[in-house]
């Protein structure tokens, strides 16, 4: 008899290609609160809900790899108490969520700039990541005061580091070297980046790794997040032809 769970079954059945790692740049809460009359800060609860039903679905449907755009080192242009509710948002999720996440074999990373957070969230940071760090089910990566380009400029500053001081010959710099100096160290690229709230951009989210990610988008909002449009966004995602610069034959 199969063990697998019925929604990977399911996917199956219908045809989805399931992606290893899928990445999501949640949008759309300030409008999806705006078109109800509610709070830019009710939109982003709501979004919290979504992230919930999200790492559920990632689960069940056989991802082993989800990364959340959470908070881009550009979201600080924010009014503050916007960025001090997401970072509240943060916490308690962490607060509350955290013993199931475990339970349920999940390991949490979290990546992006932590020197300046203050230090009683790097500390939150520090223990979920050495709680959850043996766990084998999915791989749950939400990246906060996260940007790409910051990424790979830090990469680039460490390896100058190890070749001034003689640690580094540069001819050993490779894609692979630099893969290995960025946070997703050791994870597989994203196959799926997924964007809601029919924006189409990539906002500075993980560039290096989205070099050969499909990019899908959807209207719907964050906050509307359901199993309905994460099929819609699987099925188109199955419909690509991955050819990694190669041809068909
Ligand atoms: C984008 O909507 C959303 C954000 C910038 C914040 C996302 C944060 C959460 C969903 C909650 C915290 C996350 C976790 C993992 C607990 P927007 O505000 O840019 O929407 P708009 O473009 O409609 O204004």
């Amino acid at each position: 008899m199969s063990t697998q769970p019925a929604a990977i079954a399911t996917a199956s059945a219908r045809g989805l290609k399931i992606p290893r790692h899928m990445g999501v740049i949640m949008d759309g809460n300030g409008r999806w609160a705006k078109a109800r009359g509610l709070r830019r800060s009710d939109g982003h609860r709501a979004g919290v809900e979504a992230v919930r039903r999200t790492v559920q679905l990632a689960t069940e449907y056989g991802i082993e790899c989800l990364t959340l755009f959470s908070f881009s080192a550009e979201n600080w242009r924010r009014p503050a108490d916007e960025v001090k509710f997401i970072f509240t948002l943060l916490r308690r999720f962490i607060a509350s969520d955290l013993d199931r996440l475990h339970r349920e074999n999940v390991r949490i990373r979290i990546i992006g700039v932590r020197d300046t957070l203050e230090d009683g969230l790097k500390t939150i940071i520090e223990e979920v990541e050495d709680r959850t760090r043996n766990n084998t089910g999915l791989d749950l990566i939400i990246a906060f005061n996260y940007g790409g380009k910051v990424e790979i400029a830090n990469a680039a500053r460490a390896i100058a580091r190890k070749v001034a001081q003689g640690e580094l010959d540069p001819e050993a710099v490779d894609e692979n070297l630099v893969a290995h100096y960025l946070d997703t160290e050791g994870l597989p690229d994203p196959d799926l980046i997924l964007r809601t709230s029919g924006e189409m951009r990539l906002s500075n989210f993980l560039l290096w790794q989205s070099a050969y990610a499909e990019l899908v988008f959807v209207d719907e909002n964050w906050p509307d997040f359901d199993e309905a449009v994460f099929v819609k966004a699987l099925r188109s995602y199955s419909e690509r032809d991955r050819r990694f610069g190669g041809i068909n034959t």
